[in-house]
């Protein structure tokens, strides 16, 4: 196992080509295209816009500001994390790598004839599909993640998210060949670390399917770690990349199973 707490266009500079067998990740993209000016004040509008006004909030012991009622630390009000951030088009602060930047590091780190997954919203699919053909990538499939809840939307409930599954030279089959390309697994309700962290069991499925034991899972926007959680219950070997500390440390725990001072972040409270 290793674990970047860097920029993964870093970190990936020292991972020699082609030492990969296989890459899982949940890459960062904007949630809203064009920015975010059509609501009040510069905020996005609908349903994104739920928390522009001030909330109270209170000072506590510790000296610093935080939601009332919650966890959630504040500046006057407005909260540092989730709610700013997705005012910008995003859920977290590192959000502003493109696909075309990371994609060829990528590609150049996976043998030959191994598969990559990279999950996606219906949004931002067409723009990745085609900058990973760019860059070599052959398209193999999309596979849905229905979930357990839904995000409300003013047309219909989401209820699913895509996963984009590509291949670097020649075609591979799964190892389990029966599984469905429609994964059922419930989405983590309450005591999220991560405002888009995925279900372990998900990841499982994946890297199951696509690699055998002791061999090496890249996840270059590891977030809170699921990948290397389901690589270590797997057997796998992996290489973890996370620019913000504050993930990073909890990855680090995760997977490592380490006594660490960094609080867990609960979203689950956020309405
Ligand atoms: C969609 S989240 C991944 C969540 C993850 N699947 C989980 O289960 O927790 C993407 C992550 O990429 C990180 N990130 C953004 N830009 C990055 C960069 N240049 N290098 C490494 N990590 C980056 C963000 O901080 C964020 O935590």
């Amino acid at each position: 196992m290793k674990l970047y707490n860097d920029d993964c266009l870093i970190a990936l500079k020292e991972i020699p080509d082609e030492s990969i067998d296989c890459v899982v990740t949940d890459c960062p993209y904007h949630i809203i295209s064009g920015g975010c000016t059509t609501g009040a004040y510069g905020n996005p509008s609908g349903i994104l816009n739920h928390d522009y006004k001030k909330r109270e909030y209170e000072k506590r012991e510790d000296g610093i500001e935080y939601l009332k009622g919650t966890k959630h630390q504040t500046l006057h009000g407005v909260l540092h994390d989730s709610i700013t951030y997705t005012r910008q088009g995003k859920l977290f602060k590192y959000n502003d790598i493109k696909f075309e930047d990371w994609l060829p590091e990528i590609y150049r780190v996976l043998k030959q004839n191994t598969h990559c997954y990279i999950m996606i919203n219906p949004r931002n699919l067409a723009e990745l599909q085609t900058k990973a053909e760019k860059v070599g990538f052959k398209f193999q499939q999309i596979l849905i993640w229905v979930k357990n809840n839904s995000t409300p939307n003013r047309y219909y409930l989401n209820s699913y998210e895509m996963i984009l599954m590509l291949r670097k030279g020649k075609a591979k089959n799964i190892n389990h060949m029966g599984t469905k390309n429609i994964l059922q697994i419930n989405n983590i309700i309450g005591n999220k670390k991560h405002p888009t962290e995925k279900p372990v069991e998900l990841m499982e499925i994946l890297i199951d399917n696509s690699t055998g034991g002791g061999q090496v899972v890249l996840d270059p926007f590891m977030g809170a770690g699921s990948t290397g959680i389901a690589c270590k219950n797997l057997g796998r070997d992996f290489v973890g990349m996370e620019i913000d500390e504050k993930y990073f440390k909890i990855a680090e725990e995760r997977i490592y199973n380490k006594d660490s001072k960094q609080e867990k972040l609960d979203f689950s409270d956020l309405d």
